[in-house]
């Protein structure tokens, strides 16, 4: 998928060689996105957070922050064709600023880092949960069952432990043989197959009796319900779902072909990834009334409604095995991308192999992992700050972290490098890059920095 650099178009070349065409970038951050955000992280923080209003404000963050963040990761990805560090550095100079600028792109090589740690553990629970389909362990179940298989299994550290050991061997082993192979042809087929099994799902929950209840505590905004820190998180989540806001997608961007459009690359990735999220949710929300569930039940809210729903329908081993699989698949190609920024970096920063560096940044964060397997059981009653070590770890990165190097990323592109240089790689300065330029300029970075104000508690309520 990757091929040698031979056009002389670009104005420089990345050491790992450029997509294939711009199908095969859109694929690959397609791949990144699609994850566990859409499928187990949005449904349990929307349940969390009191639905509807928190709906809102997601939408609103993909698509006003979320989707020039995209745009000017990506454009300064091409531009440098580099690492994120070695390319914030390099630009950071060209554009008469400074060096320093990689501090952005060494924070989102450990925010990568960190969220992996936990994401593999997750990971690790749908290859669980893929072999109790296998085995028929849904088939009939009542509500209760489903729940006291899930907390049995998170309950031993050992099994979890293994599971994600199992997945983070997944992950090193394609990160070490370079993210060109096999990427491409993995996301082609799992995304439209995740499509195909989320519309079945939902023929399946509109004929649960709930669908209304369902839909309508996705849908209707009941914004007392809705905290400022639940607007972070809503905020957070925009982020972590598109992958953005930590270099995975400026590194992918870096060999992104000269003449390929950015805009329309970035918008098919955002609408991909948010129809995904939002069937999840449309799936869900109905399957949980109508099994007399608590939609704010937590992250194991995905794994008792789905196998107590499979469970019931006719079929349903297969049908379960099939989601596991694709959720499965949906994760790899995401934990590639939070790895990605780490290995390329180290590959270029220590001259290490793909292979030696993937394997090293690999068994850190296997070992930081273990933090989030013990959440579950041993140290489930260790709370500090936001609870769990694992809420820690996923606060600090998809609620600040992220939107962190939103802000710097797009503080960059659109107010540190020049005219010339965005608008060349943004394809002349028609329209659409003049409201690109807005929304990076003022709208993103200044809600980014409101939200986070409101949310510490700085500002004062009006109402
Ligand atoms: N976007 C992924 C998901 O929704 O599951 C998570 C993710 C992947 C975040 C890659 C960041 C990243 F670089």
């Amino acid at each position: 998928m990757l091929k040698a650099e031979t056009a002389g178009k670009a104005p420089r070349t990345s050491l790992h060689g450029h997509w294939s065409s711009r199908m095969a970038f859109i694929l690959a951050v397609t791949g990144s996105a699609v994850g566990l955000g859409d499928f187990w992280k949005f449904p349990y923080i929307t349940g969390e957070n009191g639905g509807g209003a928190f709906v809102i404000v997601y939408l609103f963050c993909v698509f006003l922050i979320g989707m020039p963040v995209m745009m000017s990761e990506i454009l300064i990805g091409r531009r440098g064709r580099r690492n994120p560090v070695a390319t914030m550095a390099l630009l950071g100079e060209e554009e008469g600023s400074s060096r320093h600028w990689s501090l952005i792109g060494g924070v989102g090589v450990i925010a990568g880092m960190l969220i992996l740690s936990y994401y593999s553990v997750i990971a690790g629970w749908t290859i669980a949960y893929t072999l109790k389909s296998v085995s028929g362990s849904f088939v009939g179940r009542s509500a209760e069952d489903i729940e006291g298989i899930f907390s049995a299994f998170t309950g031993n550290w050992l099994s979890v432990g293994i599971a994600h050991t199992i997945f983070m061997a997944l992950t090193i082993f394609v990160v070490a043989r370079g993210v060109e192979r096999g990427l491409e042809q993995a996301v082609r087929f799992m995304v439209p197959a995740l499509f195909v099994l989320m519309l079945f799902l939902l023929g399946y929950s509109i004929n649960s009796g709930h669908f209304a209840e369902g839909a309508a505590f996705m849908l209707t905004p009941k914004f007392d319900a809705l905290t400022w820190d639940g607007v972070l998180v809503a905020m957070g989540q925009a982020f972590f779902t598109l992958s953005i806001g930590m270099g995975a997608v400026m590194a992918y961007g870096a060999y992104l072909p000269a003449e390929s459009s950015i805009t329309s690359a970035a918008a098919a990735v955002v609408v991909a990834d948010t129809t995904l999220s939002m069937l999840a949710g449309l799936v869900i929300f109905p399957l949980v009334f109508a099994n007399g569930l608590n939609p704010g039940h937590g992250p194991g809210l995905v794994f008792v409604t789905l196998p107590l729903a499979f469970g019931q329908m006719s079929g349903g081993v297969v049908f379960a095995t099939i989601f596991f699989v694709l959720l499965i698949f949906a994760a790899w190609t995401s934990s590639i991308g939070l790895m990605e920024p780490a290995v390329a970096w180290a590959v270029e920063h220590f001259h290490k192999t793909r292979a030696q560096a993937a394997t090293m940044i690999g068994i850190l964060i296997w070992a930081v992992g273990f933090g989030t397997v013990f959440s579950f059981n041993v140290l489930a009653d260790v709370k500090f700050l936001k609870g769990t070590f694992f809420e820690n770890v996923d606060h600090l990165t998809s609620n600040i972290m992220l939107p962190l190097g939103g802000v710097f990323v797009t503080v960059f592109a659109a107010w540190v490098m020049c005219r010339n240089s965005s608008a060349d790689e943004l394809g002349g300065t028609g329209p659409i890059y003049n409201l690109w330029r807005f929304l990076a300029r003022y709208v993103a970075p200044v809600a980014i920095v409101f939200v986070f104000v409101k949310a510490i508690g700085l500002l004062p309520d009006l109402s």
